[in-house]
């Protein structure tokens, strides 16, 4: 964890030179260009303007102060006043010869550990899963993850849509059409028939719009064949949520669906009331935000006319709760980007309702999934792909490719590889690339060997995997030092020694995709170093820290790909 060593030095050295200064912006960041070193510093730049001082002046004063000579090779100030530091091979092989024991795997564990609650996933009950709610699923697993890697305390948390005006169409639609059998076949699919008959009968007849009022009013004060089968379509749709959770190996701490807060809701609007943030217009409760630039134009409903609380209010119920429960230091929001007006909204209105809750309120949002056509994905005839189903094309897809390739695997084993990779590309496709940008899903572009997918990074990962079985039965000796003599060890073990400083990058912006990136790199490097610099046919020292390179290699990819939630194979 050099980065950190540089870092808490540069904010000491600052410290010396000006007392007061608020180091917290002080930050070591990878050196974007190799030729100017490893690692660099921008941060003094904004300090001295700041302090109305002369950037490169100040830069020259703090690297006086700045003692990093048992690391680095003197600090250079470049521009108007970059510090670029460039490691000392010393202290590159001390790192490695750590690592080598065991004692890090380039990362070290935050020292005031976090809790941090994340709300993904969080589909709606009574509607089949599809495409939409991968990337939430999969981005926030991963955010849960690499959290957790650096030793924070993470709640994970399914926010389903469970209750809701839909169940009033459902409800009519249950008793007045349900076929039983089909029900048993795909419960999912079956509601979801229910749901548009009833939507569309009551496009054209009122009086079913009024019964999927009353039955709606009925559900909410607790009738109890109603409530009866609410759970029972709650039940059905959990049992085939599970199904997906199990084949993308997520789960999560808690699943308290938008239903649990029933009980809150009216009291929530009552403080609004009381506390003058909320008023009345139009029988309906509403809260304006006049003097905030953005929200000025859209107030938010906590109350509709009929007296019923809605998405707002139960999200207000719900951070409540998270607050109450856990005293997190963050909650973390995985939605598409459509949603972001509603999160404003909630932030800015918990930010009145309980000044001072000083928890960090963040809306991860991402963009849409789209096909080839660059319109949302959806299957040929118009309809919503459904994720059981492109998950299965996925592992079929992978099959038929493990096939092609490795015809003599037995088939239980071919099927076991296709479940990693074909999953794994799906996962892949939708972390690697800037979250909020939309994607175009291609089977061909994930499942390639070639470029940032997962199948290129799997197979890198069994390369080393077979390096070591040909070691057989050899035991690994752990170096004394490393010489990285050659290029190639040299850029592959600064890399190595990235991995930590990337990990703190994705959990500070919420960004999966640095992690890929690093990965991909990563592999890359490797590829360049094995090709170049002999391994099993090395001898004496060289051989025993090259081997603990590929060793050190494969354990950061494995590490990393662990934690984007993808499975590794030995054999591909
Ligand atoms: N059920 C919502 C949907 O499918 C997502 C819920 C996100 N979480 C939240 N606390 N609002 O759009």
């Amino acid at each position: 964890m050099i980065h950190l060593v540089l870092q808490e030095k540069l904010q000491q050295a600052v410290l010396a030179l000006m007392p007061d200064a608020d180091v917290s912006s002080v930050l070591v960041r990878p050196c974007p260009e190799p030729k100017f070193g490893d690692y660099q510093s921008n941060a003094l730049m904004g300090l001295a303007k700041r302090n109305q001082l002369n950037p490169r002046e100040l830069a020259a004063q703090v690297v006086e102060q700045l003692d990093v000579a048992d690391c680095c090779e003197p600090v250079n100030i470049a521009g108007p006043g970059f510090l670029n530091f460039r490691l000392k091979t010393d202290a590159l092989s001390d790192a490695l010869v750590g690592a080598a024991k065991g004692e890090h795997l380039f990362y070290r564990t935050a020292a005031e550990p976090r809790t941090i609650v994340i709300d993904y996933s969080s589909p709606n009950v009574a509607k089949p899963m599809h495409v939409g709610h991968i990337r939430s699923t999969i981005l926030g697993d991963t955010l849960a993850k690499v959290f957790r890697l650096l030793g924070h305390s993470v709640v994970t948390d399914n926010h389903i849509g469970d209750w809701g005006t839909q169940f009033g169409k459902l409800l009519v639609g249950w008793k007045e059409h349900l076929d039983r059998d089909a029900l048993g076949r795909d419960a999912l699919a079956e509601m979801e028939r229910l749901y548009k008959l009833t939507n569309s009968a009551c496009e054209e007849d009122e009086t079913v719009l009024i019964r999927a009022r009353s039955e709606l009013v009925k559900l909410q004060s607790g009738d109890a064949e109603n409530l009866a089968i609410w759970d029972e379509m709650i039940e059905l749709s959990r049992h085939q949520f599970d199904e997906i959770y199990g084949r993308l190996g997520v789960d999560f701490d808690e699943t308290l669906g938008e239903s649990f807060y029933n009980d809150r809701l009216k009291g929530v609007v009552d403080e609004l009331v009381t506390q003058g943030i909320a008023e009345e217009s139009d029988s309906a409760q509403v809260v304006f935000f006049n003097h905030h630039k953005l929200l000025k134009k859209h107030p938010a409903i906590v109350q509709k006319s009929d007296g019923a609380a809605n998405y707002t209010t139960t999200d207000l119920a719900t951070l409540e709760h998270r607050q109450n429960s856990w005293q997190p230091s963050e909650v973390i929001y995985v939605t598409d980007g459509r949603q972001q007006l509603h999160f404003q909204q909630l932030f800015e209105l918990y930010n009145r309702w309980k000044p001072g809750h000083g928890m960090k309120l963040n809306h991860v949002w991402f963009g849409a999934i789209l096909g080839e056509d660059g319109r949302p994905f959806k299957t040929r005839s118009g309809e919503i792909i459904r994720l059981s189903g492109l998950l299965n094309e996925a592992e079929q897809r992978a099959f038929d490719a493990v096939s092609e390739k490795n015809p003599d695997l037995p088939e239980e084993e071919r099927r076991d590889i296709a479940c990693v990779v074909g999953i794994g590309a799906i996962k892949y496709a939708d972390l690697s690339g800037n979250r909020q940008s939309d994607y175009v899903f291609n089977w061909d572009t994930m499942l390639a060997l070639v470029g940032n997918t997962a199948p290129y990074l799997l197979y890198a990962f069994t390369r080393i995997r077979s390096i070591f079985r040909k070691l057989g039965d050899e035991s690994l000796t752990r170096p004394e030092s490393f010489a990285l003599a050659q290029a190639e060890e040299l850029t592959l073990a600064k890399h190595l020694l990235r991995f930590g400083l990337v990990l703190e990058l994705v959990i500070d912006e919420c960004r999966p995709n640095y992690l890929c990136n690093y990965l991909y790199e990563l592999a890359g490097h490797f590829a360049s170093f094995y090709e170049n610099c002999p391994v099993l046919q090395a001898e004496g020292d060289i051989r025993t820290q090259r081997l603990a390179l590929c060793d050190l290699t494969g354990q950061v990819l494995n590490t990393g790909l662990e934690t984007l939630g993808l499975e590794t194979t030995e054999r591909m």
